[in-house]
């Protein structure tokens, strides 16, 4: 291995870089791992085969650059997005990227940047505050209740007093699972002095309406944005969008990379598309889960808070920390987003919540015994 005598110390690093930690949810090779958020089930035979083949297909086309704006594939979500929210779109509402982290880096460069500042409400996806640092946007934190719901009234004081020219909502919230009402995201888009980002990751998982369904009540501020990582089971494939108002996406066509999206991600997503309603197929009975493993854990004592997603806040633990040790040691591997007396566990297959229900019980009687 080559340079191994520099270390980072030893970098011109932005200054505002240093001291800080990369995103890094560990990737342990572990029995049951159900601490990314992932659907479980991986995609179907038909899904695969189709899959191989168009990106056969598209595989002989790679001497050219990609279509740079993703048309046809902008089109299908658009279909998937009108069909299962009952709100029309087309491919100009549509934007689409690598990933969803990619969107919302998309959006910062575009809308916030040195100077302008960003609010979001944690705990929360901590992606938000990395990728406002990344692009050298002020971050405002937010803080939830103790029950990690937001007061509005509150927020929308705190929204008119610092003015933040972008405003993140995620709903349902990561890590806690909770939604955040229209009406109360209305109240705060009409706080809000420039774009509201309601990132819906997990809304596949949640019964309640899209925000979706307020971009025609405010078209210059508000942007939904979606991802095929969670409910699509597409996580590896990379596929992130957004719905808004079509001069967003003229925006954001500033700041993007030319040909950011390859040609083989833009063929293995279509195909994952056209396989939509069996894949979502999955996510009642992922939901079904959920709903037992929150009574099962309520049930003997843990404090469940209620989720729209497909994970669970769950606790509370004298040392978090220490407790999602004690699941690793026995081959569950959990999230601690450093939120004192609680972990987070993924909705995983039957075989994987009985695991996390059977290692609760057991580790919950130690400590009883200690
Ligand atoms: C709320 C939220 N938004 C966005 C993402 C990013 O997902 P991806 O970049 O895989 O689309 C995640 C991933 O965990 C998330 O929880």
């Amino acid at each position: 291995m080559i340079g191994v005598e520099v270390t980072l110390a030893d970098l011109p690093l932005r200054a505002d870089l240093v001291g800080r930690s990369p995103y890094g949810a560990p990737q342990l090779d572990v029995p049951v791992k159900i601490n990314t958020n992932e659907n479980p089930y991986p995609p179907s035979a038909a899904l695969v085969a189709d899959l191989a083949a168009s990106v056969a297909a598209a595989a002989t086309e790679l001497n050219r650059y990609p279509d740079r704006d993703a048309v046809a594939l902008r089109e299908q979500l658009a279909g998937y997005l009108s069909v299962s929210t009952g709100i029309e779109l087309s491919s100009a509402n549509v934007w689409a990227a690598n990933g969803s982290n990619e969107i919302l880096l998309q959006l910062l460069q575009a809308f916030a940047g040195p100077g302008r500042s960003a609010l979001g409400f944690e705990p929360s996806y901590s992606m938000h505050p990395i990728i406002a640092s990344g692009t050298r946007t002020t971050w405002i934190s937010c803080p939830r209740r103790a029950d990690f719901s937001i007061d509005v009234d509150a927020a929308a004081d705190l929204i008119a007093e610092r003015t933040p020219d972008v405003l993140f909502i995620t709903s349902p919230n990561n890590p806690t699972g909770g939604s955040l009402p229209l009406q109360d995201i209305r109240t705060l888009v009409r706080a809000a002095p420039g774009i509201v980002v309601v990132d819906e990751a997990y809304a596949e998982f949640s019964d309640r309406p899209s925000a979706i369904g307020l971009i025609d009540q405010f078209p210059a501020q508000l942007v939904v944005v979606r991802t095929m990582s969670k409910a699509f089971a597409f996580a590896g494939g990379r596929l992130g969008y957004l719905a808004a108002a079509p001069a967003v996406i003229d925006a954001l066509l500033l700041v993007r990379l030319p040909y950011h999206l390859s040609t083989l991600t833009q063929a293995a997503a279509s195909a994952a598309l056209r396989h939509a309603d069996d894949t979502l197929g999955s996510v009642a009975h992922l939901v079904a889960e959920r709903r037992r493993v929150t009574q099962s854990l309520a049930d003997n004592g843990f404090d469940v808070i209620a989720s729209d997603a497909n994970f669970l806040l769950f606790g509370t633990f004298a040392d978090q920390a220490a407790v999602w040790q004690d699941y690793l040691d026995a081959g569950v591997l959990l999230r601690d987003m450093g939120i004192p007396g609680y972990l987070r566990a993924t909705i995983g297959t039957d075989a994987e919540n009985d695991v996390l229900l059977d290692v609760s019980m057991k580790l919950q009687r130690m400590r009883e015994n200690q």
